[in-house]
Order: structure tokens, then sequence, then C-alpha cells
């Protein structure tokens, strides 16, 4: 048996897809989420495809006293993967300090307690937002592009936590970590047990596209077909929810091993390498589906990025992982999910 791990945000979309291979690589997984954009039967669903239920605690992680009693009542914790928190860019520069305030206290939290329940490592669910628009020499962006400053307080707070795990690890904090900046999560299981579940309409592209498919939405609207791309549309570098989760026992597993000399904390891009445009990811929907979807040109939308896609050969040498499901699979399979929750008369 491998170590305990607890997933921070475990019944949310990257999450849940994470306990997942977590327990298919042997982990046990002690999942904390205060369930304020998922749901407690998410559970179910991970226990259906590994035939194992995580432990589970609906707990606030601003509450240090609630996170700590956590920790006492699982002493075997030698891990975190840290997903929970606010993500709505458009919420964050409604209500900056919501954002600040649970974004940031559940990791200094989580930080604060590592050293006095004896826990070794922690992974960082950061993102690409914090290269912002990198410029044509820097595209597919490195690990080593500038960072620049964030668009939103969603966008900010990614970049003061990553600043916050390395201060925490610079002063002598015995515990390592890896940092990982994800590019565009898509897709759900391949079982639709498990899948992306936005509440309202979506702001993200992918649910929006399946739930026009199947008729809950009139129409996409592709946000500006004017960038200096070549069908005009912007470019994204869309990876497997499934993909993204193995790079976090990829991570898990280094920054566990006492063997592997390696920097206290490292940052990953995971992405595929390769970047897609709006309508390419629109044409691949209905040639992987079989389903017309009705979409039309709209403006800009304002903040958006116009293109960013990763290099990932760090991430692909030094973890050993790749992303490789093809994007049609892909799609597939967050059509296949959309399917699901129509059966199971959610949407
Ligand atoms: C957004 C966030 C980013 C966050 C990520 C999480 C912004 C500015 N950025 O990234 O910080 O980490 O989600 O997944 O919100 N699109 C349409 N029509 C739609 C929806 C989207 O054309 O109805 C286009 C967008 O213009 C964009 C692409 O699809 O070019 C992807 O959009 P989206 O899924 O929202 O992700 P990002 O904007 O890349």
């Amino acid at each position: 048996m491998k170590e305990t791990i607890l997933v921070t945000g475990g019944t949310g979309f990257i999450g849940s897809h994470t306990t997942v291979e977590l327990q298919n690589a042997g982990y046990d997984v002690v999942i904390v989420d205060n369930l304020s954009n998922s749901n407690e039967n998410v559970i179910d669903g991970i226990e259906k495809i590994t035939g194992i239920r995580p432990a589970f605690e609906k707990v606030d992680l601003r509450d240090f006293e609630a996170t700590e009693a956590v920790f006492q009542k699982y002493p075997k914790i030698k891990g975190i993967i840290h997903f929970a928190a606010s993500k709505a860019v458009g919420e964050s520069v409604e209500k900056p300090l919501l954002y600040y305030r649970n974004n940031i206290i559940s990791l200094v939290n989580l930080l604060e307690l590592m050293p006095k329940y004896d826990v070794k490592g922690i992974i960082f669910s950061s993102s690409c937002t914090v290269y912002g628009q990198p410029t044509p020499e820097n595209l597919p962006v490195t690990e080593q592009a500038p960072i620049q400053k964030a668009l939103s307080p969603y966008g900010n707070t990614k970049q003061i936590n990553e600043e916050i795990i390395y201060d925490y690890i610079h002063s002598g904090a015995p515990i390592k970590s890896i940092v990982l900046r994800y590019f565009n999560p898509i897709g759900a299981h391949p079982s639709a047990f498990i899948g992306e579940l936005p509440l309202g309409v979506p702001m993200n592209l992918i649910p929006f596209v399946t739930q026009t498919a199947i008729g809950v939405r009139g129409q996409l609207k592709i946000f500006g077909n004017d960038y200096d791309t070549p069908d005009g549309t912007c470019i994204r570098d869309y990876i497997y929810v499934v993909d993204l989760a193995k790079a976090h026992v990829c991570a898990m597993a280094r920054v566990l091993n006492p063997d592997i000399d390696s920097d206290a904390i490292e940052y990953f891009n995971i992405g595929t390498g390769t970047g897609v445009s709006t309508l390419e990811v629109v044409k691949a929907f209905e040639k992987a589906t079989g389903v017309k979807l009705n979409w039309t040109f709209a403006p800009r939308r304002e903040g958006d990025i116009e293109k960013v896609w990763g290099n990932v050969d760090k991430a692909n040498k030094v973890l050993g992982w790749k992303a490789d499901t093809p994007l049609e699979e892909v799609l597939a399979s967050a059509w296949k999910w959309q399917c699901a929750l129509r059966e199971r008369g959610i949407m």
C-alpha cells in the first residue's frame, strides 16, 4: 500500500479525476471539500470507477481548526494535492476579497500544518494564466517565460500562491512542492461516471459546446474571428482531464521520493504542446460525435488571450509523463458525459 494523500477540492472536476488515478495507482485518498461548487455524490462516481470509496470530510479550509482536525483524524497523510479554490474569473473581479480569502488562506493553513503532521509534499494547481499573453518568441511557452501581471484577482491568487509556497520553502520549511501550470483541461472520464458540472451558464468552451449540442443552450458564440491566428479564432492547449490527472500521480511520486535529488520547489507546464483554435475544436467535436453544432461568430470576449500553448518537454522528460489522448476522443468523452447527465435527468 502506498501513502495516504489529501486531495483538497476532491469532488471537483480535476480533483475527482485525480482521485481516481491516485487510487488506481495504489494510493489511499482522503478528500476534503466544502462542496461550494460540487456535489457529494461525485464520491459515488469515484467508487463506481475504482471500486474504492475515498474518505471524505466536508471541511472549509479557511477554518484552521477544522483543517487541523483532518490531519489528526488521518495521521498517515504524507502528501497533499491542493485543488480547492474559487475559479470564476468574472466573479473574482466582482468579489476580489472572497477570492483572496478563500484561495490564499486555505493554502496558508495547509502549509502551516504540513511540518507539524509530517506531511512531506504538496502539489499545487496553478495555471498557464500566469504567463498572460506570451510574446511570439515565447510560444510555445516554457516554464522560464516571464510571469505577467494577472488580469483578474483569480489569476492573481494563482501567482500569489506560487510565491507563498516559494517563500515558505526558502525559509527552510521541511517540505517539497511541485507547481503544475495547467493549460485548458477538458473532457470526462470514459466511464461517464464523473465529469465537469458547471453551475449556471458555462463560461468555458467545452461545457458550452456540449450543452448547445444537447439543446440546453441555443447557439454557441465563438468569441472573435479577427485574431492574428490562421483562422482568426483564439488558440489554446486543450488537455484531457484524465491525462492531467495522471500528471498529478507522477508529480506525487516524485515529490515524495526521498531518493530523488530535486529542487524543493519545481514548476511544470501540463498541456499537450499543441495549439488548437476554437473553430478547430468545433469542427473536431462535430467529427467526433456526428452532431451538428449551431454556432456563430460573435465579438471578442474581454480579457481573452489571443493564443497560448505550452512547451511540455520538461514534464515529458522529468515527470516521465505525456498527454497522448487524441482531441476527438477527448471531445467524444465530454459528449458521452453530457448525454449521461441527460439520462440521469440532471441536464
Ligand atoms: C479560462 C480563464 C482561465 C482559467 C481557465 C480554466 C479567462 C479569461 N480565462 O481560460 O483563467 O484558468 O478558463 O479552464 O476567463 N470561447 C468561445 N465561446 C464560449 C466560450 C469560450 O468562443 O462560449 C473561446 C474563448 O474565447 C477562448 C476559448 O474558447 O478562446 C477557451 O475559453 P475558456 O474555456 O473560457 O478558457 P480560457 O479563456 O482559455
